[in-house]
């Protein structure tokens, strides 16, 4: 009997060593082939990451005469095609985010009118999640203002 249960006991151990091994090694090294959103949490994660980043300037409900930045519907049909990938979409927005120039600009309207865009710090992790966001989502459709509606009403 107390042999059944020193052998029983050994047995959980070995099974509980992957697990404590797992703990503190390095999580795998993303690339931006990995970044698919595809559930809601993340989705909102990034909806409210695009929020407070970006839409102070680029805001979906702003008015022609008082927009800073031309709604980031806009700068998504500058930079998506049905051939690019989504890694490719990544880099180049997350290109431009970090580090604007007007040599790296596709919308030389837009620079005239608002003037370039002003570097900020932005963490790249986060401006990777937003692009990928801004990929996935068709700014510019119904559906999708239904969802910022809807995120909208949960900040009331
Ligand atoms: C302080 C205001 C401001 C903020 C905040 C801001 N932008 Fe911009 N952005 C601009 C302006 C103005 C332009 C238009 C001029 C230009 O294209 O540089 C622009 C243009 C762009 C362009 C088009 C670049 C081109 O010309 O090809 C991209 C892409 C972009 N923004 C992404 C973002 C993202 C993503 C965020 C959030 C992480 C963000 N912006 C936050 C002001 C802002």
């Amino acid at each position: 009997m107390k042999n059944t249960s020193i052998l029983f006991t050994g047995f959980i151990f070995l099974l509980t060593i992957p697990l404590f091994a797992s703990i503190g090694s390095p999580k795998p090294i993303q690339n931006n082939q990995t970044i698919i959103y595809s559930d809601e949490a993340s989705d909102t994660k990034a909806l409210a990451l695009i929020h407070s980043k970006c839409f102070v300037c680029h805001n979906p409900d702003m008015k022609a005469e008082t927009r800073l930045a031309p709604p980031m519907h806009m700068v998504r049909q500058h930079y998506y095609t049905t051939e690019i990938s989504k890694a490719e979409f990544v880099d180049q927005i997350t290109n431009f985010v970090m580090n604007p120039t007007a040599e790296k600009s596709v919308m030389p309207g837009a620079v005239r009118n608002f003037g370039l865009m002003p570097k900020s710090v932005f963490e790249e992790s986060e401006v990777k999640i937003i692009a990928a966001y801004i990929f996935d989502n068709d700014l510019a459709s119904d559906s999708w203002y239904k969802k910022w509606k809807k995120y909208k009403q949960t900040l009331q």
